[in-house]
């Protein structure tokens, strides 16, 4: 950068991680930028953590340390980016002292000849305008804003127009609107953050994504000039105070279990007692294989412990692969699986339980089956139990099923389930790959419902039972 320019804005501790991950970071302290930690750096949470400043320094930054550079900066909509307390109007206050504004094509040039440019994607076709330009640094403010295909799109414009330049996207947002599934699965869902993580964002193509929580608290800026803000959000309806205070992404519209909470539902993996009593949840589809071990403990408290969830059609292959990972001491009372497996393929006239059983003798092991209660609106209900919130012991806010941090695909896909269109007592089934994972659950929690739903389904049975006059089942535990 050079010499004789000053820059008054300074980062405050968590925009510095995040300028940190862009590699610009170092330049605050004259030196020169670093590689940038990620591919993609989602900076996101908290409303007013700071993101849009970030996002504005970040390119006057990189423009200014790499001359010729190029960075555009979107809003989904023109309006956004200009007006009281846009982009526009912020970009006056942090660059006039050291690069110029050109009004007509909404850009700002550094020395060195970087340019800033604003600009927007209205509409999901309008990405295409954009269709000859390159962008060296891309940065999406309110990214949730823009949805999977315009992300997507602006990012195969995101290239080097310059030697020597590691050409990065950054992004900035809070949780909800359109793009809120794609931003969580593409920056929360894999893994810690602040750590990179290896993503797949097409079929075996693979990006590093870094993401950077923001929280309100991190703006002490904002929180000293304007202390009413958060008493504000925080008087907000429960779903936007979560969102926009806490900057949660597990909350949003049209969520099958608002009450999940990765604080509550998820604990990391510790040793089970080996009196507890454990048992195994099997989805299987053509798709998919989705299977849960889980622990009973003495009070009835369920952990769900390991994760199975694999892509297979061979139903002999789940069984010798749930079998491998079934620990040799490991003594597992029996497996609940859907009542499809007790059916008979036409094909083989075998029956998928048949499949697996001769598969575990195969193995020269026992494979207890026991047919699920499929009653849907109903499991969920038991499935909502075991999620409420209560009170422990120790005052601390637990739920009576906790799920391992290793059971990725389960703690993803929990909270994205949605409503039913015509039934909202009962989750959607779209989109499918997502449904496999709460399904087996679901089989796995009717199979011990709660003392206070075993009552009620006990009552409810019995009358069921005298107004059918029928006999009562028999139990549908098949020992093999
Ligand atoms: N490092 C900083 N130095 C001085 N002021 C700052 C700094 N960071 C943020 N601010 C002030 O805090 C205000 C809010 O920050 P900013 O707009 O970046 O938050 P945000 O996370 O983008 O908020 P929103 O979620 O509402 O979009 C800014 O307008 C600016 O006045
Ligand atoms: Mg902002």
């Amino acid at each position: 950068m050079a010499k004789e320019i000053t820059i008054k804005w300074r980062p405050q501790p968590r925009q510095e991680t995040f300028l940190k991950a862009c590699g610009l970071a170092p330049v605050f302290e004259g030196k020169r930028p670093e590689e940038p930690e990620a591919k993609v750096i989602g900076y996101g949470g908290a409303a007013g953590g700071g993101k849009t400043d970030s996002l504005l320094m970040a390119g006057a930054i990189a423009c200014l340390a790499f001359p010729g550079s190029n960075a555009g900066f979107f809003r989904r909509k023109y309006t956004q980016l200009e007006g009281p307390g846009g982009a526009i109007m912020r970009s006056k206050e942090l660059f006039s002292s050291f690069a110029d504004w050109h009004g007509t094509n909404r850009r700002w040039t550094f020395p060195g000849d970087g340019v800033l440019e604003f600009c927007h994607a209205d509409s999901e076709d309008d990405v295409y305008n954009y269709q000859s330009q390159q962008f060296d640094f891309l940065l999406l403010d309110e990214a949730t804003h823009f949805t999977k295909f315009q992300y997507r799109y602006l990012m195969t414009r995101n290239r080097a127009t310059v030697d020597g330049i590691t050409p990065f996207c950054a992004m900035g947002t809070n949780p909800g609107n359109v793009g809120h599934m794609w931003f969580k699965r593409q920056f929360i869902d894999p893994g810690e953050p602040e750590e990179v993580h290896m993503v797949e964002v097409e079929p075996n193509r693979f990006e590093s994504h870094i993401f950077i929580p923001a929280k309100l608290e991190d703006n002490q800026k904002l929180e000293e000039r304007d202390p009413g803000y958060r008493e504000t959000l925080e008087a907000s309806p429960e779903k936007e105070r979560r969102q926009l205070l806490e900057g949660d992404w597990s909350a949003f519209e049209g969520q099958f279990f608002p009450e999940w909470r990765r604080d509550i539902h998820t604990v990391e993996p510790f040793e089970l007692p080996g009196y507890w009593q454990r048992f195994r949840a099997l989805d299987y589809g053509l798709d998919c294989t989705a299977c849960y071990w889980i622990a009973v403990s003495g009070s009835g408290q369920l952990y769900v412990y390991r994760e199975l969830w694999q892509p297979d059609r061979r139903l002999s292959g789940a069984a010798a692969k749930i079998i491998e990972m079934t620990g040799p001491g490991e003594s597992i009372s029996y497996t609940v699986a859907g009542p499809d497996l007790w059916n008979r393929n036409q094909d083989t006239g075998m029956a998928g339980v048949e499949v697996m059983r001769k598969q575990a003798r195969k193995m020269g092991k026992d494979f207890p089956m026991r047919k699920a209660d499929n009653r849907r609106v109903e499991g969920w209900r038991v499935f909502r139990e075991y999620l409420a919130p209560y009170r422990g012991e120790q005052e601390e806010v637990t739920a009576q099923m906790q799920i391992f941090s290793t059971c990725r695909h389960l703690i993803s896909d929990i909270p994205a389930l949605t409503h039913d269109d015509n039934n909202p007592d009962d989750a959607a089934s779209e989109p499918h790959s997502i449904t496999h994972g709460p399904e087996a659950i679901r089989y796995g929690v009717m199979s011990r419902p709660p003392n206070k739903s075993e009552d009620e389904e006990e009552k409810q049975e019995r009358r069921q039972r005298r107004r059918k006059r029928a006999k009562p089942k028999v139990s549908s535990v098949t020992g093999y």
